[in-house]
């Protein structure tokens, strides 16, 4: 596939642990050369350490940062401070940026309106990734404005394709539900993992043994959906023999609510996204 990210230019305002995933993954899997992007950082030991692990240009100002690449036909900031440094970032970058330059963020609850407004830029993109896009094996939810033609679409994806798997979402409603399934979702997955890693010990297995039994069980269990195409309910039966360990194992977790306290964690996640949104 031919690459759509060679003539972007790209810098990242607040190069912390999120916009290093992505500098990382970019470079890695050579989407882009170093020369095509900059970063801005406040703290010069954090600068010294991203320009001598992959050659890139960071500077102290925000401002600056956009300037170094505004000057190319096709070129791009994206946002990736945290959610209460966004404020004082539009107001110090307003002025530099121009209305062809692509925004994109990836700031938890940070609307496109506010982008937008603050910015007088109409072509925003609003990214929602989640913690395994740290080794490339995120679920990147994203919307974005009318304005941001097919082509920049298309970019945006690939650079999405740093993080991991990328998906387009119609509305910033669903950047909200995102946030709670695929953002939030980690949050699950771990509490799962560390309950049945205690169940282990409870029964007698070593922690080691234990956390080893269930990380690879999930793991295959996941990949092994993933392969088979099969509703889940359908692959849980195929393990589930007439008065079996798991016809036991399912009838406990049914009588425990499993089903109602995940729908019902989801939920408020989804209803803290939407008044944090609110918020701002
Ligand atoms: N982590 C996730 O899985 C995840 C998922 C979805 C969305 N997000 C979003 O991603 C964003 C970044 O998260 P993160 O985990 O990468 O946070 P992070 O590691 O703290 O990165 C933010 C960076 O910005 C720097 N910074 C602070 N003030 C700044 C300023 N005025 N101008 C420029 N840079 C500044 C920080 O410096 P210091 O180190 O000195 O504070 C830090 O290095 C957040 O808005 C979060 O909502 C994260």
């Amino acid at each position: 596939m031919e690459n759509n990210l060679s003539n972007l230019h790209l810098t990242f305002i607040g190069c912390g642990v999120m916009a290093e995933s992505v500098v990382a993954g970019l470079l890695r899997k050579k989407l882009v050369e170093n020369a095509q992007i900059t970063a801005s950082h406040p703290r010069e030991n954090r600068r010294r350490e991203l320009h001598e692990k992959y050659g890139i240009k960071v500077f102290e100002k925000n401002s600056e940062a956009v300037e170094s690449v505004k000057a190319q036909e096709n070129s791009g900031v994206f946002l990736c401070v945290k959610p209460q440094r966004i404020k004082g970032v539009l107001e110090e970058i307003k002025e530099t940026v121009s209305p062809e330059q692509l925004i994109l963020s990836i700031i938890a609850g940070a609307k496109i309106e506010q982008i937008s407004d603050a910015l007088k830029n109409e072509k925003i993109v609003r990214t929602m990734p989640n913690t395994p896009s740290q080794i490339g094996a995120g679920m990147t939810a994203w919307t974005c404005t009318e304005k941001v033609s097919g082509a920049e679409r298309a970019q945006v994806r690939s650079l999405l394709s740093a993080l991991g798997k990328e998906l387009f979402v119609e509305s910033e409603n669903m950047i909200d539900m995102a946030t709670s399934l695929s953002a939030t979702g980690p949050t699950y997955v771990f509490m799962v993992m560390e309950a049945l890693t205690d169940a282990g010990v409870h029964l007698g297995f070593s922690r080691e043994v234990s956390k080893e039994l269930v990380q690879e069980t999930m793991l295959g269990s996941v990949l092994f959906a993933m392969e088979s195409h099969k509703h889940p309910a359908e692959l849980r039966n195929m393990v589930t023999s007439p008065g079996g360990t798991s016809a036991d194992a399912i009838y406990q977790m049914e009588k425990g609510g499993l089903r109602t306290v995940l729908s019902k964690a989801v939920y408020a996640a989804y209803s803290r996204a939407v008044a944090l949104g609110q918020k701002k």
